[in-house]
């Protein structure tokens, strides 16, 4: 498990291996075993593969080449039908990305949490054809990498711990 999390990194590029829809489940299976503020579950996903629809969300990110390039795209979403606590339900929606993420890496694919298109949610949301109750939060792209990637940085934890009492 330590090393499951040290060793993933956001990848960006992707071979175009097919990822089975029993492998996507499994991801999401991982996701929604994140705890949640009253185990209310506020999540729920959107899974991508066709083109054309992968066309047009590129166009409403930054990172458009990461939405064309990835076998598949996971948007998640904040269902405000089960949403009791914006904050809580918002820190629960990072915990099952993450965990998807960890599964992700774990299964020997990458993945990238996108966060820059959230700039054009409403247009996102028009687009996939989103219920009513439903926010975007993310879209995870994933793939099979096509790169080893890289070693990654981080803080020192003597620059992160501001206090031992
Ligand atoms: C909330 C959030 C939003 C992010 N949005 C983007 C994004 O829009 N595009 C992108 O390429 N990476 C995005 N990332 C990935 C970060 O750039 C990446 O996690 C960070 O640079 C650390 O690198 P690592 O994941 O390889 O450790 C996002 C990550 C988070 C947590």
């Amino acid at each position: 498990m330590l090393e499951i999390i040290k060793n993933r990194r956001s990848v960006r590029e992707f071979t175009d291996d097919y990822i089975r829809d029993n492998i996507i489940n499994k991801i999401i299976e991982m996701g929604v075993w994140a705890p949640s503020g009253l185990n209310n579950q506020p999540w729920k996903f959107i899974i991508i593969r066709d083109k054309k629809i992968k066309d047009d969300l590129s166009l409403q990110t930054h990172y458009s080449q990461i939405i064309k390039g990835a076998s598949v795209l996971i948007s998640v979403f904040l269902d405000h039908d089960h949403s009791y606590d914006r904050v809580k339900d918002i820190q629960a929606i990072g915990a099952c990305i993450q965990n998807m993420l960890l599964a992700i890496h774990s299964l020997g694919l990458g993945g990238v949490w996108l966060g820059q298109i959230l700039k054009n949610r409403t247009a996102v949301e028009k687009l996939l054809l989103v219920p009513e109750s439903c926010e975007l939060m993310a879209v995870i792209a994933l793939g099979k990498p096509a790169k080893t990637k890289g070693s990654g940085v981080r803080k020192e934890i003597n620059q992160v711990v501001i206090g031992r009492l």
